[in-house]
């Protein structure tokens, strides 16, 4: 523990795990200036930039491993980033876009204490399904802030969405749904007056534009506030007026592809806990995107049959109107077109290990869990999930299958984009 004399003006770096408590002055920190008595944290392994307002005396607890630095004058942005904001009215829908590690989840709480301290009802949404702050990956989130924060990460997701990928690349469409969805519940059931919506990474190529475009023509948001490094978002904001581009922190420590994925894996850990097995049945709760049980079992001679034409053992199959699900001792995915009927072969056994989601009457996620096998005779699937599921097993009205598989250890061991081909997919 440490008391520090800043002097007014002064900027210092702060990487945590660390809480100052303002013992004399003002601090400005994310959007929000502290006075005497007053204290906010900054999260292990996460930097924030703090000023002093006037001259101040701070007492810092730092943690393990936490740093402090004074920067020299002009280094930091934070009075460029707070400058363009002070003045604007913050109601409406307010989207974030940037590359990552360019400081998006740290302007999403400082916009949102800003529209909080300016007496708004504000709602938090972080549709960054690899690297999400506010719920589980693969998931959009939503939150109420209703106290300044200096990380996403100390708010919950009230609601959450499951997207079944950690990022965006083929299913893009049904983000842009699930984000507008999200918006519209935080506007007509929270009757938020801000909506501050962070955005997933991906920016560079041109379907990543396309669908940052089509996320912007859908959802209308008020002000679109981007952080741009050279010129990557002009693609993504051209003809839009009602843009702000803000200049990225310099020294950012970027996550490598490697600590983006031990990230994630821990968030499946700290959602699916403590974990539990639990025997599913499917006909009261069938999996939605993929209608293996509405449809009728084939029969041995047909079959046999099947399994002759596909040149594949066939285990089981199932008719789903000019479907034909058939589960075959193979590893590959295929689609066939065999008489009249468009034949979907799975590998029996593509479901060990699926992520899946436990989805509510409205589609919102109950909880995360692992598939760990269907037993297709007596109708059931055994998952893993977590006891809080287990308890509120009677909200849960279908299984959504995700795109990745997970070992025991919920380490991400493969991406199932083959499923994407095959799911029933009604919401697209
Ligand atoms: N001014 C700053 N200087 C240095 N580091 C900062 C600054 N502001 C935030 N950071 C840190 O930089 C990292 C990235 O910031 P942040 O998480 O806000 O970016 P992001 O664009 O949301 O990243 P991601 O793509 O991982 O979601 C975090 O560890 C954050 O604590
Ligand atoms: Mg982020």
């Amino acid at each position: 523990m440490s008391i520090r004399v800043m002097r007014s003006g002064d900027v210092y770096r702060i990487e945590g795990p660390a809480k100052v408590v303002v013992k004399r002055g003002r601090v400005y920190a994310t959007g929000v200036v502290y006075s005497e008595g007053q204290s906010f944290t900054v999260l292990r392994a996460r930097k924030l930039v703090i000023k002093a307002v006037e001259d101040s005396e701070v007492e810092l607890v730092l943690g393990p491993g936490a740093l402090l630095e004074k920067t020299s004058p002009g280094e930091e942005v934070i009075d460029i980033w707070e400058k363009s904001v002070a003045e604007m009215d913050l109601r409406g829908i307010i989207l974030i876009i940037g590359v990552m590690d360019v400081g998006k989840s740290t302007l999403a709480a400082l916009l949102g204490n800003k529209a909080l301290s300016q007496g708004h009802r504000v709602a938090i949404i972080d549709a960054d399904v690899g690297q999400n702050d506010l719920g589980p990956p693969t998931t959009i989130s939503l939150a109420r802030l209703d106290k300044y924060i200096t990380h996403l990460r100390q708010l919950t997701a009230e609601k959450s969405i499951f997207l079944q990928a950690t990022s965006l690349e083929r299913i893009w469409p049904r983000a842009v749904k699930q984000i507008y969805k999200a918006a519209r519940y935080a506007l007509e059931v929270w009757k938020a007056d801000t909506v501050v919506i962070n955005t997933d990474g991906w920016i560079l190529d041109e379907e990543a534009v396309a669908f940052k475009r089509r996320l912007i023509e859908e959802i209308k948001p008020s002000l679109i506030v981007g952080i741009q490094v050279e010129n990557e978002l002009l693609p993504i904001v051209k003809g839009y007026s009602n843009v702000l581009l803000l200049p990225p922190p310099p020294h950012v420590r970027a996550k490598s592809r490697e600590d983006r994925k031990i990230h994630r894996e821990m968030g499946y850990g700290r959602y699916i806990f403590p974990p539990v097995e639990l025997a599913v049945p499917l006909d009261k709760i069938p999996i939605c995107n993929l209608p293996l049980f509405k449809g009728v079992e084939i029969g041995d001679e047909l079959k046999r049959m099947l399994a002759k034409t596909l040149g594949v053992p066939v285990v089981r199959a199932y008719q789903v109107g000019e479907r034909v699900y058939a589960l075959v001792q193979n590893d590959a995915w295929l689609m066939k077109k065999v008489g009249g009927f468009q034949v979907v072969c799975m590998p029996l056994e593509f479901e060990k290990g699926l992520l899946v989601g436990l989805e509510d009457g409205e589609g919102f996620l109950v909880g995360l869990g692992v598939m760990k096998k269907i037993y297709y005779d007596k109708r059931k699937a055994v998952l893993y999930t977590s006891s809080d599921v287990e308890k509120r097993l009677g909200e849960v009205k279908c299984i959504r299958l995700g795109l990745i598989r997970l070992d025991e250890n919920f380490n991400e061991v493969e991406k199932v984009a083959s499923l994407l081909k095959v799911e029933h997919a009604p919401h697209l």
